[in-house]
């Protein structure tokens, strides 16, 4: 399947695999690259540039396919060493940056310089157009089923990727809530150019977490995420859990008082409790309702392979008939 995105990073399948905090190590971005999508290392889970640099030199080792680099731009007073990230990723010779979170502008010049394609995450189609403008060579459009941060709009991917399409010039890939090959045929029909997805590749062989992480996205369904944060303007989906539960209970009690400082006991630093000992209760971990579509742990490749098979039977067989009859 060949679109504006497959030709734009090389890669043979519209499937990105999402930069995700301590689950985006080198094995799976290497495992999805290998099959034919595009794997993304996540930058700030290296907690040095030092640290990512030897990251990608691993991913490179086990893959001679594109493979990206997310780098997310926190709203934080100590910023983490953002030149040195771009460094690294220059240095180390990575194609594709997938950036998120604040406005990337100030690292286009230097990454376009070194010739890296960059795609931006939005939640917007305002934040999209945004993008376009400033040079972004692509984006990725985030539905409010998103696992992570869905942004403040809560526009689910049935409207927000048509209104994307309408208004947007560059590729976009279709992200949130993607699955298999009904979300890849879908999102194409609404204008996309890619599937971008999180939670599904959590679930799969390859992914470098705790088995019992796996074991609680097959077990979740689709009514089993929480919205967490929003009273900060920080909304984050995250799996429901007791740590949740106790977030939430916070966030009702104190309302408008709510400070980050009365919930940093569910969410900082939770992630390597949670995802690398399987610490299931440890804090608050991005999820997406898709887990109600996941029911099981395929390698990566074969969940590649099925996504591109069913994609292309649903075309060619049950589309075609429909409009054949
Ligand atoms: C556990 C987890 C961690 C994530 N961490 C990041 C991150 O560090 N940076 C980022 O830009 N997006 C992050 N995301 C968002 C994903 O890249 C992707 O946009 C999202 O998961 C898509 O929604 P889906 O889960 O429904 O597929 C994370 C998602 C999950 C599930």
């Amino acid at each position: 399947m060949k679109t504006r995105l497959t030709e734009l990073f090389g890669i043979e399948h519209p499937i990105i695999q999402g930069g995700m905090h301590y689950v985006g190590f080198a094995e799976l971005a290497a495992a999805v690259s290998n099959a034919g999508g595009l794997g993304i290392i996540t930058g700030l889970t290296q907690r040095t540039p030092e640290l990512l640099a030897a990251e990608i030199a691993r991913c490179r080792a086990m893959t001679d396919r594109p493979f990206g680099v997310n780098l997310t731009f926190l709203p934080t007073v100590n910023a983490p060493d953002y030149p040195g990230y771009v460094r690294a990723i220059i240095e180390g010779g990575v194609g594709i940056v997938e950036t998120a979170g604040n406005n990337p502008a100030p690292w286009l010049p230097a990454l376009h310089a070194a010739g890296v394609r960059v795609i931006h995450k939005c939640t917007s189609v305002k934040h999209a157009l945004k993008a376009e403008a400033i040079g972004c060579d692509a984006v990725s459009v985030d539905g409010f089923e998103c696992g992570g941060h869905p942004g403040e709009s809560d526009i689910p991917n049935f409207i927000l990727l048509p209104r994307a399409a309408d208004e947007l010039s560059i590729p976009f890939a279709a992200s949130g809530g993607m699955a298999d090959g009904r979300s890849l045929v879908a999102a194409l029909s609404f204008g996309a150019d890619a599937i971008n997805l999180g939670t599904r590749f959590i679930a799969t062989r390859e992914a470098p977490v705790h088995d019992n992480v796996k074991q609680a996205i097959v077990n979740a369904s689709e009514l089993d995420t929480r919205l967490i944060m929003r009273p900060l303007r920080n909304t984050e989906r995250v799996m429901n859990n007791a740590a949740v539960e106790r977030l939430l209970a916070k966030e009702k009690e104190l309302g408008d008082r709510l400070r980050f400082e009365d919930i940093i006991a569910e969410v900082a630093g939770v992630y390597p409790r949670i995802m690398q000992q399987g610490e299931m209760d440890a804090g608050a971990w991005s999820c997406g309702m898709v887990a109600g579509l996941i029911h099981d742990i395929p390698s990566v490749g074969e969940l590649i392979d099925r996504i591109m098979a069913e994609a292309e039977s649903i075309i060619g067989q049950r589309l075609r008939r429909l409009v054949e009859a």
